[in-house]
């Protein structure tokens, strides 16, 4: 990745040799996760999120789960939009590349202008009764489209003002259900939370300070 400055710069150097096809072009950073880098970029004339495996996640994906961590994100978000209710709750999938190992294993999404929902809770004085209405369908019916356990941690959660509202999008599909809290060392951590239960904490959690 060539051409970047500042914060983009040195995270694209935290990622190490970073290849891309040559029909992306990077922007800037949009954010830091545990698993990915995810960057603002246009690809084929839209404005996207292009979320950059961190290598050593990637190789754990595959051998702790057998999964490759790109592939298995698409085929959650797919799953979690296809369904009707969750659909406009949904970020847009679009794109793996470097299943092949050409270049560095990233999946393309449609870019979210949002706010996070503990910054957006921090300046309203709480999170708007629109959200958690949403987070309650989002709660439901993705246990009922066969995702119990998706990551809806509050960080993960990005907000818009649609239609004269603030609705909910959820935008990270990586975490591999059926494992939180599992294996020997889920004796000691902790349970599996469900959907319901991390919508309920979006409340408790929002306005605390601290990125993710
Ligand atoms: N589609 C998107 N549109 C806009 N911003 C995004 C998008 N996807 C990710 N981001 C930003 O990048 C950050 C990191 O992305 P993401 O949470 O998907 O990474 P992750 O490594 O899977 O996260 P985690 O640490 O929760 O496992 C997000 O918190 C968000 O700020
Ligand atoms: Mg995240």
């Amino acid at each position: 990745m060539q051409g970047l400055q500042g914060e983009a710069a040195a995270a694209a150097a935290e990622l190490g040799d970073v290849r891309l096809p040559d029909d992306i072009q990077v922007i800037e950073l949009a954010g830091r996760g545990s698993r990915a880098l995810t960057f603002k970029a246009v690809y084929q004339a839209e404005l996207v999120a292009l979320k950059i495996y961190r290598p050593e996640v990637a190789e754990r994906y595959r051998s702790k789960h057998d999964l490759n961590i790109a592939v298995y994100e698409m085929s959650q978000n797919r799953k979690f939009r296809r369904n009707d209710e969750l659909f406009p709750f949904s970020a847009k999938p679009i794109m793996v590349h470097g299943h092949d190992g050409q270049v560095s294993l990233s999946f393309i999404q449609e870019f979210i202008e949002g706010r996070k929902l503990h910054r957006l809770a921090e300046e309203e004085g709480g999170v708007p009764f629109s959200v958690l209405e949403a987070g309650e369908i989002i709660a439901r019916a993705g246990t009922e489209a066969g995702l119990p356990e998706l990551d809806l941690d509050y960080r993960n959660v990005l907000v818009r003002r649609m239609a004269g509202k603030w609705i909910p999008v959820i935008h990270d599909f990586n975490h591999v259900q059926g494992v939180r809290g599992g294996g020997l060392g889920g004796l000691f951590s902790a349970k599996a939370k469900t959907n319901l239960q991390m919508v309920k904490e979006w409340s408790r959690h929002a306005g605390e300070p601290g990125e993710r």
